[in-house]
């Protein structure tokens, strides 16, 4: 049976109130809370797209963004109605969708530094959160029951096939979760529960740093989200934003 995205079912499982917008196509639903964002900020506006024809992801990125079968979903927030630091949100959305996947769906996913979510070691969902003002854009792309992607995506991308739950109720419960976060002015709080979700804390990565390839053991998450290295050559290093990769030999084909 086809999983519909449905107003009303969204609406059943929701805890809190918004503004729902829900398109089946779209450019991006990120972009789309942008011009929100310019035109009628409204804080706590939902939107959903079926499909996305210019899916964004991070670092120039696109994201595959297939009918039917994917979540894409974008929040806007204004940063002055929450009580989490905006600048955790990224975090606080990282752990939502782990918190989902595992109590929602009973699955077993990781986050991998900054918010990849991955489970059986692949990629299932992919996180951007992108500002607009004193608005904050968090969007979530999922891979629900994605069986067929593009070449250059088969080996890393995989996706949840979550028994018996439907996109509305996953939707929601990302909503809820991600609501509960912000409205709670407790990051060290998110910031263990996201240490637990972590799949690269005490293991070897690597990663690029202004052309200069680097590994080392990802020894913590400090209380701004940002990721502490103990590099091979002894020094440590705190990355703020950008990408690793675990283990020690990946960095060099990314060069
Ligand atoms: C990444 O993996 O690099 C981040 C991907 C973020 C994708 C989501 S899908 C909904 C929202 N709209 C977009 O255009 N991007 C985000």
């Amino acid at each position: 049976m086809m999983d519909l995205l449905i107003k009303e079912e969204i609406f059943k499982h929701l805890n809190t109130g918004i503004n729902l917008q829900l398109f089946d196509s779209i450019d991006s639903t990120n972009l789309h809370c942008k011009r929100l964002a310019k035109i009628n900020p409204q804080h706590g506006t939902l939107v959903v797209a079926d499909t996305q024809t210019a899916g964004r992801g991070r670092m120039g990125r696109a994201f595959f963004s297939p009918e039917h079968t994917g979540i894409y979903m974008s929040l806007l927030i204004d940063s002055k109605r929450i009580k989490l630091s905006p600048s955790l949100l990224t975090v606080a959305a990282g752990v939502a969708v782990c918190r989902v996947l595992k109590k929602l769906c009973a699955i077993d996913a990781k986050i991998k530094w900054v918010n990849d979510i991955f489970v059986n070691n692949k990629k299932v969902c992919g996180i951007l959160a992108e500002n607009s003002g004193q608005y904050i854009i968090v969007g979530i792309g999922v891979n629900v029951s994605t069986a067929v992607f593009p070449d250059e995506l088969k080996s890393i991308a995989g996706s949840v096939y979550p028994e018996g739950i439907t996109r509305n109720e996953i939707i929601a419960n990302i909503v809820n979760e991600l609501h509960y976060i912000y409205m709670e002015d407790n990051s060290a709080k998110l910031i263990d529960e996201y240490k637990t979700c972590s799949c690269v804390l005490d293991k070897k990565i690597s990663f690029v740093q202004n052309n200069k390839a680097y590994t080392g053991i990802a020894t913590d998450i400090n209380p701004e989200g940002n990721l502490v290295v103990h590099l091979d050559n002894g020094k440590f290093l705190t990355l703020g934003s950008g990408e690793v990769s675990l283990g020690s030999q990946s960095v060099i084909d990314k060069m």
